[in-house]
């Protein structure tokens, strides 16, 4: 099945029979908001909202560990995150959508594997990742290629068919947040290569990646990054810039729940 992991609202998508409300316990906690099941023309898809119904969870705050491991006990195989950037890359600007194809993490305090060798839950199950955190493993996942290909390449298909301006590729640095960056931060993010700037990317690749589910991130340009434009940055511009947005973004949803 389809997961998305996206901002509350999502589950008011058009054409979409609501099947069910899911509330998952899982060994890291609950997640920030219950799994609602849907249907569209005999395909299953779970929504998750990332920062909670209300949104009251930050982006330094989200219970990833748990948010992962909530889809995957529902059935989830496949992730489609949606997120809001800042754009550094000056080719990228607002309401332009970017397949993003690789990270660079700056977050400083957030739970970020499963594997914890002899620290690792207690959990249950007969899956292979089960097995090697019960056997209390020590793991390193190959991250070269953090994003799923395959999703990647359903997303410029739809893109391309919806002509929506869209980048195929792009590497998002995760900051710390809940503050935005520092004009001198955007300049190192830019020397090292980062075309995009969010604060919710991170760890939520890694541990799909571990969790086998093969994930994606949709980014949508909400603002060029602090410094860029020279006036200040506003969460208001950010959320104004994403409803405006919110209908393409549901078209091409629904159009991954086909695929
Ligand atoms: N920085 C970090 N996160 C963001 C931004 C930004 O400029 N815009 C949207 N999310």
């Amino acid at each position: 099945m389809l997961g998305i992991i996206g901002g509350s609202g999502l589950y008011k998508l058009e054409n979409i029979k609501i099947r069910d409300e899911v509330y998952v316990n899982t060994p890291f906690g609950g997640p920030s908001s219950p799994v609602i099941i849907g249907e569209l023309e005999g395909k299953r898809v779970a929504f998750l909202a990332r920062h909670g119904k209300d949104h009251s969870y930050p982006p330094h705050l989200v219970p990833y560990k748990a948010n992962l491991w909530a889809l995957r006990e529902i059935g989830v195989n496949r992730v489609l995150a949606i997120s809001a950037v800042g754009s550094i890359n000056k080719l990228f600007r607002a309401g332009d959508f970017v397949i993003i194809d690789n990270f660079l993490d700056f977050t400083r305090k957030r739970d970020s594997t499963y594997y914890e060798g002899k620290f690792s839950a207690e959990v249950e199950g007969n899956d292979e990742v089960a097995r090697l955190l019960r056997e209390k493993k020590v793991v390193h996942i190959d991250v070269t290629e953090p994003y799923c290909p395959q999703v990647r390449n359903s997303l410029m298909d739809i893109l391309e068919e919806k002509h929506f301006k869209y980048h195929p590729a792009g590497t998002y640095a995760c900051t710390e947040g809940p503050r935005f960056e520092t004009a001198a931060e955007i300049r190192m993010l830019e020397k090292l290569g980062a075309d995009v700037v969010g604060m919710t990317g991170y760890p939520e690749v890694v541990l799909a990646r571990e969790l086998t589910m093969c994930y994606a991130s949709l980014c949508v340009v909400a603002n060029p990054a602090a410094g860029i434009s020279g006036y200040r940055l506003t969460s208001k511009e950010v959320l104004e810039l994403m409803a405006e947005r919110e209908e393409n973004i549901k078209e091409v949803i629904m159009e991954l729940i086909l695929k």
